[in-house]
């Protein structure tokens, strides 16, 4: 047997084999390592050609253990390739999750403001807190029938289809309409005298404009005494819009207006602040819609418990969103619940 192919030179390239593996610490490094012994022109192609020109006795004994070994070099690769896949993703998905919030410095310019919305509502809270009133809130997922059957709206009534509804997955729930579901909850749950003002987000499944959006925020106030008239509801107004504008000469006229919750019912207009002859905020008309309101109606009072014939009480509800836009001459209501900066750096 003429041959330099032994067991012991087997076990050698073997154990180099391994070796190399071992010490490959990327795919890069692996790479190389397989190139240089199994590759085309590796190593093992050049023990395997030897063999092929080895006597018979010596491809008898040594081809099936080459074969074997073939295998189990290509087999040890593969795992070892699998197992640096595998460090890598890691390395990666650590490097990806590992966030020091305490890196981040905040610029210089980047400096916070005030939402829009939260400049009138703290305005409205501060002029009605002013006139003796208190500040309520109230669900925005509300029962079907606090934010309709209390406001003497049942099912089948007309005026439902003024308030496209979000219906809940749940019977009988809904994101509320308005924010006169908050005077349903104060009615059924205190006891009169009350005067309360109650700002909040409003829903409506409705298409958006420039002037309409899906969510919308409104004013709900109202006051509940005896003897309480439209005098008193005329007044108030009369003061909180001339507060709210920064005027003491603001007209405010009253105009007919049908919800079901009030009777009599009104609109409150004001003459427009900005103009005279008409302008593009009034649509050239001089009057500005505001609120509706009225005098709360007996079925309401009825519904809550409480006697119609022994308190009365006016009610308004003013669009928030509105007063907002005609305050800072914002062009478009979805401007709002944007997160755009640009728009919102301009409120500081
Ligand atoms: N809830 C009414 C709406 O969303 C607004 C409203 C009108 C509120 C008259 C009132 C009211 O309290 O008296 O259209």
């Amino acid at each position: 047997m003429n041959s330099s192919i032994t067991q012991a030179v087997i076990d050698s390239f073997k154990t180099e084999f391994e070796t190399a593996l071992t010490q490959a610490q990327s795919l890069d490094e692996l790479e190389l390592v397989r190139i240089n012994f199994i590759g085309r022109k590796g190593k093992l192609g050049s023990v395997m050609g030897q063999l092929k020109v080895a006597d018979l006795e010596t491809k008898k004994t040594f081809g099936p253990i080459l074969n074997t070994l073939k295998q189990s070099m290509q087999q040890a690769f593969n795992d070892r390739k699998d197992n640096l896949a595998q460090l890598a993703r890691d390395s990666q998905d650590n490097q990806e999750r590992f966030f020091d919030v305490t890196a981040y410095k905040p610029s210089a310019h980047h400096r916070g403001g005030l939402h829009p919305y939260t400049h009138v509502t703290n305005q409205i809270q501060n002029i009605f807190l002013s006139m003796g009133y208190q500040i309520l809130d109230g669900p925005e997922v509300e029962d079907e029938s606090i934010n309709f059957e209390g406001l003497n709206i049942p099912k089948d009534h007309p005026a439902r289809d003024m308030h496209d509804t979000f219906w809940l997955n749940l019977p009988g729930k809904l994101l509320r309409t308005h924010t006169s579901n908050i005077q349903v909850h104060t009615l059924k749950n205190r006891k009169p005298p009350f005067a309360v003002v109650a700002p909040g987000r409003c829903y409506r499944h409705e298409a958006t404009d420039a002037s309409h959006d899906y969510v919308f925020m409104q004013t709900e106030g109202f006051v509940v005494d005896k003897n309480i008239s439209m005098a008193h509801l005329l007044e108030t107004a009369r003061k909180f819009l001339n507060a709210l504008f920064g005027r003491k000469d603001l007209t405010v006229r009253l105009r007919p207006g049908y919800f079901p919750f009030v009777e009599p019912g009104v609109e409150i207009d004001i003459r427009c602040p900005f103009c005279t002859k008409g302008c593009s905020v009034c649509k050239k008309t001089c009057w500005i819609e505001t609120a509706g309101a009225g005098l709360i109606h007996p079925n309401v009072l009825r519904y809550a418990g409480i006697d119609p014939d022994e308190y009365s009480g006016f009610a308004f509800g003013f669009g928030l969103s509105r007063l907002a836009i005609l305050k800072y001459h914002i062009d478009d209501i979805r401007l709002l619940h944007t997160g755009k900066m640009e728009f919102l750096s301009q409120f500081g």
